[in-house]
C-alpha cells in the first residue's frame, strides 16, 4: 500500500517538475516580518512586514546594519551570534527594540543560519504586543456590548420607577411638615442624579447609526478648536495630516466625540502632571495593505485608515492598563472612566479597531478604520 503511495507520489513529480517560486515575492506576501543579515550584519533582504515594522524601505536598509537601527547592547546580537556559533535556529521573547526610531516592545526573534551563505542569519521578528493589543481589543468589543446590554435594562428598569419616586417626592414636598421637607429635596435631587447617570448611559445602547461620507479632517479642526478655546488652552495642538486620507463612512458627531474624548484625556493627563511644555499630536495616514489578523480566526479586517492622537504627558497608569476600555475605570477623582468605553464602543460600531502604546512622554491612541465601499453597505 505504501509503497503504491510512494509510487503515486513519484509519478506525479516526474510528470511535471513544479517551477520554482520567485521566493522574495512569496517572503514579502508573509504578514510577517522577515529580513536576511549577512556575515556583516548588513541587510541582504527585508519583505514588506519588515519593512513597515522597521519603519524603513528595502533600499534604505540596503544602505545599513543592524546596529545602526537596534543599539549594539541590544541581545538581538548575542543571538545571532549565536545562531552563527551553533549554526543552529534560537528564538528569544519578549525582546525590546528600542531606539531614537525604532519602538518595539515584546517582540519574539528567531534566528536560523542559511548555510548556502555562510555567516548568513534570517531573522523572523514577531509582535507579539500587535496579537496582545488585539486580544485586548476583542475583549473590549466584548465589554462594550455588555455596556449595551446594561444601557439597555437601566434606561427600562430604572428611568421608570425614578420618575415615580420623583414625582412622589415632589407631591410630600407641599404637604409635608417644613423641618421634613429637606428629606423630600433629597430624594428628588438623588433621583435626579441617578436619572443624569442613565441618560449618559444611554449613549451606549443599540441603535443603528446613521452614517455619512465624513471628512476626518474636518472633525480633528472643529475638535481642535474646541480644545483651543476650552480645556487646552495652554496646550500646544500639532496636527500631522495626510491630505489625501479618503472620507470616513460614518456617523460625524460621534466621531467627533471619540476625537474629544482622545484629545480630552491627553490634555488631562498633561495638566494633571502639571506640565508647562504639554503637546498633544493629531495624525492621520493611509495604511496601504495593512492587514489585521483576527486572533483565533482567519478572519482578515482591512483597515486602512488610520486617526491618531498622541501626547507627551506621563502615559497610562501601569495598572488601568488591563481594562483600560472599561466602563467605570479612571484614575481621576472626578472621573467618570466612560470617555473610553464609549471610545472603544463607537469606533467598534464603525468597524474599526483602537490600540494603546503608552509610555512615559509619550502615549499615542491609534483608531483603525475601514474605508467607504462604493456600494456603502459593505463596511
Ligand atoms: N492620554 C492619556 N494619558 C494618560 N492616561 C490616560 C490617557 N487617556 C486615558 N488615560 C487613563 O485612562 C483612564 C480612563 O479614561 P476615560 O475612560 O476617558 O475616563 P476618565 O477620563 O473619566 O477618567 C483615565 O482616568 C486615565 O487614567
Ligand atoms: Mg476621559
Amino acid at each position: 500500500m505504501s509503497n503504491a503511495l510512494a509510487r503515486g507520489v513519484l509519478a506525479v513529480v516526474g510528470r511535471s517538475a513544479p517551477k520554482p517560486p520567485d521566493y522574495a515575492a512569496l517572503l514579502s506576501a508573509l504578514p510577517v516580518p522577515v529580513v536576511l543579515l549577512d556575515k556583516d550584519n548588513r541587510f541582504r533582504f527585508a519583505n514588506h512586514a519588515a519593512e513597515q515594522f522597521l519603519g524603513l524601505s528595502l533600499v534604505q536598509l540596503a544602505q545599513h546594519q543592524l546596529g545602526d537601527i537596534v543599539p549594539l547592547d541590544n541581545p538581538i546580537f548575542l543571538l545571532i551570534g549565536t545562531v552563527r556559533e551553533s549554526e543552529a535556529t534560537i528564538s528569544d521573547h519578549d525582546l525590546t527594540l528600542e531606539s531614537p526610531r525604532l519602538h518595539k516592545v515584546g517582540i519574539t526573534v528567531q534566528g536560523s543560519p542559511l548555510p548556502e551563505e555562510p555567516g548568513s542569519v534570517v531573522l523572523v521578528l514577531q509582535d507579539a504586543s500587535a496579537a496582545r493589543a488585539l486580544d485586548r481589543q476583542l475583549a473590549f468589543r466584548g465589554a462594550a456590548r455588555s455596556v449595551t446590554g446594561m444601557a439597555a435594562i437601566l434606561a427600562h428598569e430604572v428611568k421608570n420607577p425614578l420618575s415615580g419616586i420623583r414625582g412622589a417626592a415632589q407631591l410630600l414636598e407641599s404637604s409635608v411638615a417644613e423641618q421634613d421637607r429637606e428629606l423630600t429635596v433629597l430624594i428628588r435631587d438623588e433621583a435626579d442624579r441617578i436619572r443624569a447617570l442613565v441618560d449618559r448611559m444611554e449613549i451606549f445602547g443599540e441603535k443603528p447609526i446613521e452614517r455619512e461620507r465624513v471628512n476626518i479632517h474636518r472633525v480633528l479642526e472643529h475638535v481642535r478648536r474646541l480644545a483651543q478655546s476650552g480645556f487646552a488652552a495652554h496646550i500646544r495642538i500639532n496636527e500631522v495630516y495626510d491630505p489625501s486620507l479618503p472620507p470616513v463612512h460614518g456617523n460625524r458627531d460621534q466621531l467627533v466625540q471619540v476625537a474629544l474624548n482622545l484629545v480630552k484625556n491627553a490634555a488631562e493627563s498633561i495638566t494633571g502632571a502639571g506640565m508647562t511644555t504639554g503637546e498633544i499630536t493629531l495624525i492621520t495616514g493611509f495604511q496601504h495593505g495593512v492587514r489585521l489578523a483576527v486572533p483565533g480566526s482567519d478572519q482578515r479586517l482591512h483597515l486602512p485608515l488610520l486617526v491618531a492622537v498622541r501626547d507627551n504627558g506621563p502615559g497610562i497608569p501601569e495598572d488601568l492598563r488591563a481594562n483600560l476600555f472599561d466602563p467605570f475605570v479612571s484614575s481621576k477623582p472626578t472621573g467618570s472612566g466612560l470617555g473610553l468605553a464609549l471610545v472603544a464602543k463607537i469606533v467598534a460600531d464603525h468597524g474599526g479597531l483602537i490600540e494603546v502604546d503608552s509610555r512615559p512622554g509619550r502615549t499615542e491612541f491609534r483608531l483603525h478604520l475601514p474605508v467607504v465601499h462604493d456600494d456603502a453597505e459593505s463596511i
